[in-house]
């Protein structure tokens, strides 16, 4: 799966449009990671990235080579929302990690990590023949536990109080998707059921 071969130009829902990252799309990562409420939500350490450590992670991870990263676009206005990545690429066994930040917090909650979420299992699981998807996080992130609920993901175990945060200790929790699982939602719902938020069937 190594190469660029794996690497779609572009996955297209209803709300959302997700589009290979561009050099420019620097100057949003220096905004979104810099913000304590993301670096809360999504971060081990409690504080958010230096800028070099935003550069280095703009470079690695949304344009380099090893990790499967796209750019979250609102597809009514184009505008650049978010990033959504595959890392830990492992060919022999099937499996990825996934990854997915909106850093413009002004339209969390309009659907569009689920469907981001949802076209990146679609690829996965259709186009690239992979065997499971997996991620974790924080249990007191429950906006991102439901989006991930809701797209099919299951909780397959916790890494007990391994997050300091807000004074006191929380689990990481581990969810995942197999293949099997995203076929059988995908059966019930038919066979030509669009991406989109609505029409998958929740668990
Ligand atoms: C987590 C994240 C990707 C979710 O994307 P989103 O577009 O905001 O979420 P969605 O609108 O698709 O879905 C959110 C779900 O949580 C619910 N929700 C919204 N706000 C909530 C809140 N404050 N608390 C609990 N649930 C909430 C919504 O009702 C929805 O669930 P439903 O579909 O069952 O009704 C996005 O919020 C984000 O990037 N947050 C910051 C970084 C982060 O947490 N990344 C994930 C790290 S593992």
């Amino acid at each position: 799966m190594a190469g660029r071969a794996w690497f779609p130009e572009l996955l297209e829902g209803d709300l959302v449009a997700l589009r290979r990252h561009a050099p420019d799309n620097i100057a949003a990562f220096r905004r979104w990671y810099a913000d304590p409420e993301v670096a809360r939500l999504a971060r081990y350490q409690e504080t958010p990235m230096r800028v070099d450590e935003i550069e280095r992670f703009f470079h690695v991870r949304a344009l380099g080579e090893d990790s499967l990263t796209m750019a979250i676009h609102e597809r009514a206005t184009d505008r650049l929302v978010g990033s959504c990545s595959f890392s830990q690429v492992d060919g022999d066994n099937g499996s990825v990690m996934f990854h997915i930040t909106i850093g413009e917090k002004d339209v969390w909650g309009r659907g569009y990590g689920t469907e981001a979420t949802r076209l990146m299992l679609h690829h996965a699981f259709e186009t690239l023949g992979l065997h499971r998807v997996a991620l974790t996080v924080f249990e007191f992130n429950e906006r991102a536990i439901r989006a991930y609920l809701r797209c099919g993901f299951v909780v397959e175990g916790r890494a007990r109080e391994a997050i300091w945060r807000d004074g006191r200790w929380w689990d990481e929790v581990g969810m995942s998707i197999l293949a099997t699982e995203w076929q059988a939602r995908r059966r019930r719902s038919g066979p030509d059921a669009p991406i989109s938020t609505g029409t998958i069937a929740a668990p």
